[in-house]
């Protein structure tokens, strides 16, 4: 293993939505980091800075600054840098739902490949000459396609993004592999499965479900069900990210997963029999309002029309960063469920904020000044 690279100032992008938000907890809460850490963010409808609210009262100005930025705005990037020291970059910012994608794949591009490639041409240029500096970029497992019933993606897997998603991240980490090979930039990628966990926006499988059956609503499964993903708890890609900037080695790609294959299907009945076991469906007002007459929130499952060209399993081989980097995911998928199952139940304000576009006046009230 590698020698630690120390790390003192840390530009985040993307920090306000699920896993930037996570990571910037896990930075101030969970890790060793002493630093500070620059979080810029455009605010989509996936970004709240309520997720942070309680990190920008602790460290506000001090260890933590926040900017309100699109990272395709050249300008407003570069100054960034030339106010601060960065010296390691960490890139969540894009736009991240697959569905989205499919009705409205513009953004994805604007955002995830240009985006991504106009911070690169400002960090090039910042970074020029300079050494014990770092660009790591995020990305997901989808670039590589879909898997038939064996054999799990590798780092050297060859790309065969299916969505408008999966292709704008194909794209944008080819643009990273790009800059170390012809620009000597130092960097590091890595491929993860698919996280769940606390402040995930209410429009994926996991958040989307939970929140729906505890509300009585139908629990809508694409296809046959069958379709199999990968899931990791979101601070297990936390710790992984964490690794991989300390210790990864520049130019180098890190598969992240869970080694947690599940079917959608299977995914849905434990969300139901969390549920069930966390607050039983006799004792919930929702359903009781609505005088359904399920007996168990199974029956609220669904089955819908598919997903266009929706890709039929992803699995990760996460070897390299096991064995190099001595990563391990901790969170195992019962308990990481009930954990996020609590959460989103005890955060029924932060939902109705995000669901309705609420916190968006709370974005003005408090954050105007910054
Ligand atoms: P998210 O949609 O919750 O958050 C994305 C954040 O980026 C939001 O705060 C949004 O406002 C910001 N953003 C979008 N475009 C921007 C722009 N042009 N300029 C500045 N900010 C911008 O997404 P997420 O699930 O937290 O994913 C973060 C990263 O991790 C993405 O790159 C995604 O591809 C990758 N990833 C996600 C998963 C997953 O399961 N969610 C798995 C693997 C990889
Ligand atoms: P999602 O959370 O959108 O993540 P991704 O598409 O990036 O894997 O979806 C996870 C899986 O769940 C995917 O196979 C699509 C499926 N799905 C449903 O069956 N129903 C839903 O309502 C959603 C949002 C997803």
């Amino acid at each position: 293993m590698s020698k630690k690279r120390k790390i003192k100032h840390i530009l985040v992008t993307g920090g306000c939505g699920f896993i930037g938000s996570n990571f910037i907890h896990y930075l101030f809460e969970k890790s060793d980091f002493r630093g500070t850490v620059v979080n810029v963010d455009k605010l989509t409808y996936a970004g709240n800075p309520e997720n942070l609210h309680d990190i920008a009262l602790r460290y506000g100005n001090k260890r933590y600054f926040y900017k309100k930025t699109d990272i395709s705005d050249h300008t407003s990037m570069q100054g960034i840098f030339e106010k601060y020291p960065i010296d390691t970059v960490i890139h969540f910012a894009a736009e991240s739902h697959v569905d989205r994608s499919i009705f409205g794949p513009s953004d994805f591009i604007q955002s995830n490949i240009l985006g991504t490639f106009t911070l690169l041409e400002v960090v090039r240029k910042a970074w020029a000459g300079k050494k014990h500096v770092l660009f790591h970029h995020i990305s997901t497992d989808e670039v590589y396609g879909s898997l038939g019933d064996t054999g799990h993606f590798q780092e050297t897997t060859a790309y065969n993004p299916r969505s408008p998603y999966s292709a704008s991240k194909a794209a944008s980490d080819h643009l990273v592999k790009a800059y170390f090979h012809t620009y000597s930039l130092p960097i590091t990628l890595s491929n993860c499965s698919n996280n769940y966990g606390p402040c995930q926006f209410p429009e994926k499988l996991i958040p989307l479900l939970t929140l729906n059956a505890w509300k009585g609503k139908p629990l809508p499964i694409y296809g046959d069900g069958q379709n199999i993903r990968d899931w990791l708890y979101v601070e297990d890609h936390c710790s992984a990210i964490w690794t991989i900037i300390h210790q990864g080695q520049s130019g180098e790609t890190y598969n992240i997963g869970g080694d947690c294959e599940m079917t959608n299907l299977q995914v849905v009945e434990k969300i139901c029999e969390t549920l069930e076991t966390l607050y039983p469906l006799k004792t919930n007002l929702h359903v009781k309002l609505l005088k359904s007459k399920i007996q168990n929130y199974k029956d609220l499952i669904t089955f819908v029309a598919d997903r266009p060209g929706h890709d039929r399993r992803y699995a990760i081989d996460f070897k390299k960063i096991r064995t190099e980097l001595k990563w391990e995911p901790r969170v195992n998928f019962d308990s990481g469920l009930e954990k996020t199952i609590q959460w989103y139940l005890k955060n029924e304000e932060w939902i109705n904020n995000i669901i309705s576009g609420e916190y968006r006046n709370w974005i003005e009230k408090n954050y105007r000044t910054r």
